[in-house]
């Protein structure tokens, strides 16, 4: 089998990958070209792509029918024509579970940096604007004894969820069906997100993106929000109407924000990129070695169970 890889990926899962299937790898640090990847594409088997590929019918059809498996080297899978895929017969799998935790972790921390104004602190004292303590600098907002509303409690909102015990929290959360889990370990209680943002202090987003998710968030539902509050994002930048947040941020409708993905990666939008109270990664959540070659171990064994005449562990279509 002929297998596209667009990117190289830590660890050594390639080397796995290529005792079982001929490879052609695009070997530069960025994203693929649209045209590059039409062209790579023919003939192809498999295709090993990222988030930031969008593997829509036509990327498919470029393959000349060969294509037969697409491995995406993330868990989420809206980069992908899953309709497309499933009218060709085309397999699709996805990295569940083993990000799960790098990525609740940096919900976490970009929950800490906003709440208690860590970026800003940083940029302040590497400035030479210290003088000093000072009663009255840089002064954030409590987590011990807040509201925690977490929307969407799947695996990654569940465990960041779960991260919350130590703090003392009251956790509330908007899904679509109850979570057994928080509410028996952390008496949490399931409200309508309407109800859940207008009370929240925190507002933590982990949701796939789908059609009903896209702008989820927008500016009638941050206008819920106390203007106290804080909202952060680890699922997908389209989850959120980037452009409303940058306003909200900017009139003091809610008192900020940490984000790790963008409506339209890696493009920003430049009023929030002005607003100091808002964090703003690239990206990075499930960016911890272990976990990056996890994926890539994932990714590569639904190719080799496959090529092997098995199903995939971590079929999606
Ligand atoms: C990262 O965003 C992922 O979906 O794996
Ligand atoms: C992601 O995999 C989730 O279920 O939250």
């Amino acid at each position: 089998m002929q297998i596209l890889v667009t990117r190289s990926l830590p660890g050594n899962a390639l080397e796995n990958l290529a005792l079982s299937a001929e490879i052609e790898l695009w070997k530069n640090s960025y994203p693929i070209p649209e045209n590059e990847l039409k062209k790579m594409i023919r003939g192809k088997d498999g295709l090993l792509c990222l988030l930031t590929d969008s593997i829509d019918a036509s990327i498919m059809d470029y393959a000349g029918g060969s294509l037969k498996i697409i491995s995406n080297y993330a868990v989420g899978f809206n980069n992908i024509d899953l309709d497309a895929a499933k009218q060709r017969g085309i397999v699709v799998t996805n990295t569940p579970g083993v990000l799960t935790d790098a990525t609740a972790d940096l919900a976490w921390a970009l929950l800490f940096a906003v709440a208690r104004r860590i970026t800003e602190s940083d940029a302040y004292l590497r400035s030479g604007a210290w003088t000093g303590w000072d009663p009255s600098l840089m002064l954030g907002v409590d987590i011990a004894g807040a509201t925690l509303g977490v929307v969407g409690t799947g695996r990654i909102g569940e465990a960041f969820a779960m991260r919350s015990k130590g703090f003392d929290m009251k956790v509330i959360y908007a899904d679509e069906k109850p979570n057994e889990q928080l509410e028996k370990s952390l008496g949490a209680v399931r409200l309508p997100l309407d109800e859940l943002l207008s009370v929240s202090d925190f507002v933590s987003l982990h949701v796939p993106l789908l059609p009903a998710t896209k702008h989820l968030i927008g500016e009638r539902e941050l206008r819920l929000m106390k203007p106290t509050a804080i909202l952060i994002n680890t699922s997908r930048g389209p989850v959120i109407d980037e452009a409303a947040l940058a306003e909200a941020l900017d009139k003091g409708i809610i008192r900020g924000a940490g984000l790790d993905v963008y409506e339209f990666e890696p493009a920003v939008n430049p009023m929030l990129l002005k607003q100091k109270n808002a964090v703003l990664l690239p990206h990075i959540a499930s960016a911890t070695n272990s976990t990056r070659e996890k994926m890539a171990h994932m990714a590569v064994e639904n190719l080799t169970a496959f090529i092997k005449g098995e199903e995939p562990p971590n079929r999606v279509v």
